[in-house]
């Protein structure tokens, strides 16, 4: 562990760089491995890859309907009313393009998008990207059965073989979308490395529309992962369920509590499992047992948000423009459209570029 003066500049999330899984569905083998190493360390954690059982999935569509949870309502909201200028931004004359989702979810937003889109009769192909089939069948039957005419073509692998696939077989232009705050998950490094993949995957002049959840009010951020239902307890409680059921766990559910931090300082809410007891807990499949103390925590996940600055610096260090930037009437949320640069010669600039040692920042919004 890094010993810092800070606990939340601790490295906690570097152990897995991200590494194109579809974060949805990952294998057993792959939650034992989290489970055994993950617990193994100090302080405990585990990824929130792993929420996403089918338990898991449910609880976070009803998260989305919280009252706290503002984060859909403001990307909705944002879609709903920006949507035309969305596709001219999309649309260059006389060509078809290639709208590309990476996480397919239930496509809510999405299919607010794809009907305006159609109505305008732009031309373009819809292609959802998840590693999860079934996620990826139940949207396209329904796509299907709602619009016949919309081309749908599913593709069922991770993000970036998926996109190695689509740019050998199409010269169109591709506009990604990668919405929903689930950036949010990534540390800054995780960030960094996933728009260099993605830069490596795309052509000068694509395009990528992030949802980025924008800093706010801290109170607004720590409501949003602290609902008075206690839905975002039962979702990450979950987590343990999960590995009671397919690893053959005795978590004592009772025994632990969701704990939630924002730090604006850092950008980032924290989610904790706190065991409320002194105990030991035995995971039979892996033949082990885990030790917690009074208060010991295990930490699941990071939601990070962003400010405008950040979200230029992560343009800049990936080979990418911000073009526009959508936001709700409160300033929320931002759908983010980066433009793909072209390759440059080392140490070329672009006009206005910034480097580090270069005087003032500017001002932050
Ligand atoms: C799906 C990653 C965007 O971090 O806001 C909701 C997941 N966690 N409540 C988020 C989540 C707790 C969500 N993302």
């Amino acid at each position: 562990m890094a010993v810092h003066g800070n606990p939340f500049s601790e490295e906690i999330n570097d152990r897995h760089t991200f590494n194109g899984n579809d974060p949805e569905n990952p294998s057993l083998s792959a939650l034992a491995d989290e489970v055994r190493t993950g617990l193994a360390r100090t302080p405990k954690r585990l990824s929130s890859r792993f929420f996403y059982d089918a338990e898991g999935s449910r609880i976070f569509q009803e998260i989305m309907h919280l009252p706290e949870y503002y984060l859909t309502r403001s990307e909705y909201e944002i879609i709903s009313q920006q949507k035309e200028e969305m596709l001219r931004l999309f649309e260059r004359p006389g060509e078809a393009f290639e709208l590309i989702e990476l996480g397919a979810g239930d496509g809510l937003k999405t299919k607010v998008l794809l009907e305006h889109f159609r109505q305008r009769q732009a031309r373009f192909t819809y292609v959802p990207i998840d590693i999860s089939a079934d996620a990826l069948d139940q949207l396209t039957r329904d796509l299907r059965g709602r619009w016949p005419d919309l081309a749908v073509e599913p593709l069922h692998d991770d993000y970036f073989r998926a996109l190695e696939t689509l740019s050998s077989r199409s010269e169109a232009r591709k506009v990604v979308l990668f919405l929903g705050s689930n950036i949010g998950n990534f540390s800054e490094k995780e960030a960094i490395d996933f728009y260099r993949r993605l830069y490596a995957k795309l052509r000068p002049g694509d395009l990528v529309l992030t949802g980025i959840d924008l800093r706010k009010h801290p109170a607004v951020i720590q409501a949003a992962y602290n609902d008075r239902q206690g839905l975002t307890r039962a979702f990450n409680l979950n987590l343990l369920r999960r590995i009671n059921r397919e690893l053959e766990g005795e978590f004592d559910l009772s025994a632990f509590s969701h704990y939630e931090i924002y730090n604006p300082e850092t950008g980032e809410a924290r989610s904790y499992l706190v065991s409320e007891k002194k105990q030991d807990v035995r995971i039979g499949r892996l033949g082990l047992t885990v030790s917690f103390a009074y208060g010991e925590v295990i930490h699941t996940e990071i939601s990070r948000k962003y400010n405008r600055t950040e979200i230029r610096r992560l343009a800049e260090a990936t080979g990418f423009t911000p073009t526009a930037w959508f936001t709700d009437c409160r300033e929320y949320f931002v759908d983010v459209v980066f433009e793909r640069d072209a390759e440059r010669r080392p140490g070329e600039r672009r006009p206005g570029e910034r480097r580090p040692g270069d005087d003032s920042e500017g001002p932050d919004r």
